[in-house]
């Protein structure tokens, strides 16, 4: 062999020898890579883990805080805030109403024509209208305002076929979604902001005061006769239609619950209520909190970070504003620890919120064979002029789609177990003894992620019947109530209007 044959040939075994080396690093880098990141994600099961056991203990303390909620004020985390509905609707409302619903990211006006027992919702038309995030975080003038003028705005497109009796102010229900301390059915003042609204100057404030002012600036003649969390709206709708109604939900951009009470297990107010009569209660459930919950270090984090650090954290490991930042937390963890999204990190994934619940649900109920939604959104997200999230592999996918999962059920069965101790609470948890009937009843529940997550809702379901068991889960119905809380305002402006003593409403 000559000289240069010899040192061609050395040359190339080196290489080829420098290049397995390269392959086998990336290749052991990558399983390296794999193995932390599957050590991640069982880290992340584990600690989220809610076998049925730990869902019963999460029942009966919520059913023990319901108690110390209703015996004192400031008893438990728990609010359980009077509404001053102790009277449902019954179909026999008449007239023309308003809603407005404020809550969330949106609002929402309504106008409904009750048409009484028989001809129920003659025509109702909605409108949504989205907040400006700066309105969220500024001043009350402001936001009140913005609200009043599309509330104007609203009332001035009215058609013909909407119809308000000559001389008769127009009455709205307010379903203002935040807790609120009633002083009667249309007053009641602020305890707090949550779901990332913050408005200087509001806490302690009488919120349909504010309102009402800001109404009068916009010159409409028109009077807040029921203020209602979304809660009570959702199960005043639901009841509307059905009188087996007894609880409401909210599972959106916040969550908690209502349900109707009888007045006698309200020590708080007894002497206050008619012993006999029966009373709504808004929980504030999302301010719940048990040593029984599994949190993690990423719900540390989003809580640490929230601009209302230590409240709020059942609503916190359960709602749609949170779902999606936690996943955040956990990709960005994974890709620092794991480099799940190659060598560098994605700057964006670092951004507080970018990564919304919705976004969360359609990469969780991508069926596709190769994850193609899962890898189309990632790249939305996170990709960039300038930095790029390279096509992820099927691998990085699937992790994705596994966090998702273990999130999204957490909150599912966290959210089951909740109403779970309040059928405890209200003794609707058990059939009947002795072959006797078991009265149905009926769960209704609001909010764009019950609605949308389908995952979500179906893991609520089946959870709230595992925990029941197949006898008394026969007699409890869990419905989406669509829309609800706006309706159920609107009723409830009725069934309080300041014309029902002068004859119909
Ligand atoms: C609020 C509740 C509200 C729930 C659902 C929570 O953040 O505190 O008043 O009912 O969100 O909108």
């Amino acid at each position: 062999m000559g000289k240069v044959a010899v040192t061609t040939a050395v040359v190339g075994a080196a290489m080829a020898c420098a290049v397995a080396a390269l392959v086998v690093r990336h290749r052991m880098r990558s399983s390296g890579r794999c193995a932390r990141a599957a050590a991640l994600l069982k880290e992340l099961e584990e600690r989220c883990a809610t076998p049925l056991g730990k869902l019963r203990q999460v029942a009966d303390a919520m059913m023990v805080e319901m108690h110390a909620g209703l015996a004192s004020e400031g008893g438990s985390k728990l609010k359980m805030l009077i509404s001053y509905v102790d009277k449902l609707p019954t179909g026999d409302e008449t007239g023309l109403f308003y809603a407005l619903d404020l809550g969330g990211t949106n609002f929402r006006v309504l106008r409904v024509q009750l048409g009484g027992k028989e001809h129920r919702v003659v025509k109702k038309e909605p409108k949504e209208v989205s907040i400006p995030p700066h309105l969220m975080v500024g001043g009350s003038d402001e936001l009140f305002d913005f609200i009043a003028s599309a509330l104007a705005e609203f009332v001035a497109s009215e058609g013909e076929d909407f119809h308000i009796p000559v001389g008769r102010q127009r009455e709205l229900g307010f379903t203002f979604s935040f807790p609120v301390r009633q002083t009667s059915i249309a007053s009641g003042t602020l305890i707090k902001w949550t779901k990332g609204f913050n408005i200087e100057g509001t806490v302690g404030e009488d919120v349909v005061a504010e309102l009402t002012r800001a109404i009068e600036r916009q010159c409409l003649d028109m009077r807040v006769s029921a203020l209602v969390n979304d809660t009570i709206g959702t199960l005043a709708g639901a009841r509307y239609y059905d009188n087996d109604v007894i609880v409401g939900v909210i599972l959106g951009t916040g969550t908690n619950a209502a349900y109707v009470e009888r007045a006698h297990a309200i020590p708080k107010w007894h002497g206050l209520l008619p012993k006999s009569g029966e009373m709504v209660i808004n929980m504030e459930w999302g301010n719940f909190r048990s040593s029984h919950l599994p949190t993690t270090d990423y719900d540390q984090t989003l809580d640490t970070e929230s601009l209302n650090p230590g409240e709020q954290i059942f609503e916190k490991l359960i709602s749609g504003m949170y779902l999606g930042e936690i996943l955040r937390n956990v990709l960005l963890r994974l890709a620092n620890e794991a480099a799940l999204f190659g060598d560098s990190v994605p700057p964006k994934l670092e951004t507080p919120f970018i990564l919304r619940t919705p976004v969360m649900s359609a990469m969780h109920h991508d069926n596709s064979p190769d994850l193609k939604v899962v890898g189309t959104k990632l790249k939305e997200l996170f990709g960039g002029m300038i930095t790029f999230i390279p096509n992820t592999s099927l691998k990085t996918r699937k992790v994705v789609v596994q966090a998702c999962d273990i999130i999204a059920k957490r909150g599912a069965r966290l959210a089951a177990a909740g109403i779970v101790g309040i059928l405890k609470k209200i003794g609707r948890d058990s059939a009947a003894k002795d072959g006797g009937d078991t009265p149905r009843t009926v769960v209704a529940i609001d909010g764009g992620l019950y609605e949308h997550y389908n995952i979500f809702s179906e893991c609520l379901r089946s959870t709230v019947k595992e925990m029941l068991g197949e006898e008394a889960s026969a007699s409890v119905v869990i419905k989406l109530a669509n829309d609800g809380s706006s309706i159920g305002a609107a009723l409830l402006a009725a069934s309080h209007s300041q014309y029902l003593d002068v004859g119909e409403s």
